[in-house]
């Protein structure tokens, strides 16, 4: 997967390219980053890309032109055979979740814009036509955490990514449950011990007691999703 992100702070996304599982992930060119700096796309001298709000009002806006013309610069770089989609991050969009993560991990190419100060001219999102995402009814200052939550998330989804393909199916959201508590050495820590049905290596029981637990900890920290799980397995 290509991935192809418009900012106006490109060194936010620097660590994360580079650390952790995203970071492996691009070792092992299974996705690639390309990010774009919309600044770069200015047309005055002072490298100005907002300027003041018509009608008044605090704050400044994102040009039109600089970031449109940034886009099509991220669109010219890529074969159109490739299925591709491109995300606004706006606290306006449709709320992110696992199964917009699992559409998401299968295009080819995902082109996310930023936006910051008070957002972006409006006939910049009219004539790019992108999805608006928000991660949540909460406001932030800029669309680079969420174009990185968003990412995180997609791309566990992409074969090769994680080193247990079976996880990402077992973990937490996935069937609508959290996951259950999980335990490592040592077998006693402070008093405590490791439930011994795990210790047990009865792997039908283990996993009976595994989907109780998760279902005890959906209820009781997620009454909604248990309602999701309910509903959908009818129990
Ligand atoms: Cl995508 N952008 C901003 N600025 N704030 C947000 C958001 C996005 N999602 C939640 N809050």
């Amino acid at each position: 997967m290509n991935i192809n992100i418009m900012t106006l702070f490109p060194n936010m996304f620097s660590n994360f390219i580079e650390e952790s599982m995203v970071g492996r992930a691009v070792k092992n060119n299974i996705i690639s980053f390309k990010i774009y700096d919309i600044r770069d796309y200015s047309d005055d001298i002072h490298k100005h890309v907002d300027d003041e709000i018509y009608g008044g009002g605090p704050g400044m806006l994102m040009k039109a032109k600089p970031v449109y013309d940034c886009y099509k610069d991220v669109v010219s770089t890529i074969e159109n055979k490739k299925k591709q989609k491109t995300i606004f991050l706006t606290p306006r969009g449709k709320t992110f979740d696992n199964d917009m993560a699992k559409d998401f991990a299968t295009y080819d190419t995902l082109n996310f814009i930023c936006a910051h100060y008070e957002g972006v001219d409006e006939r910049a999102i009219e004539l790019i036509n992108p999805e608006l995402v928000s991660i949540g009814d909460y406001v932030l200052t800029g669309g680079e955490l969420p174009a990185m939550v968003i990412i995180d998330s997609t791309i566990r989804f992409i074969k090769g990514v994680l080193n247990n393909e079976e996880s990402v199916n077992d973990e937490s959201f996935m069937n609508s449950l959290l996951e259950c508590p999980q335990y490592t050495r040592p077998e006693e820590f402070m008093g405590l011990k490791v439930p011994e049905i795990l210790r047990s290596g009865d792997h039908k029981k283990i996993n009976e007691y595994r989907l109780s637990e998760a279902i005890e900890i959906t209820k009781k920290y997620r009454p909604d999703l248990y309602k999701k799980y309910k509903e959908a397995t009818n129990e």
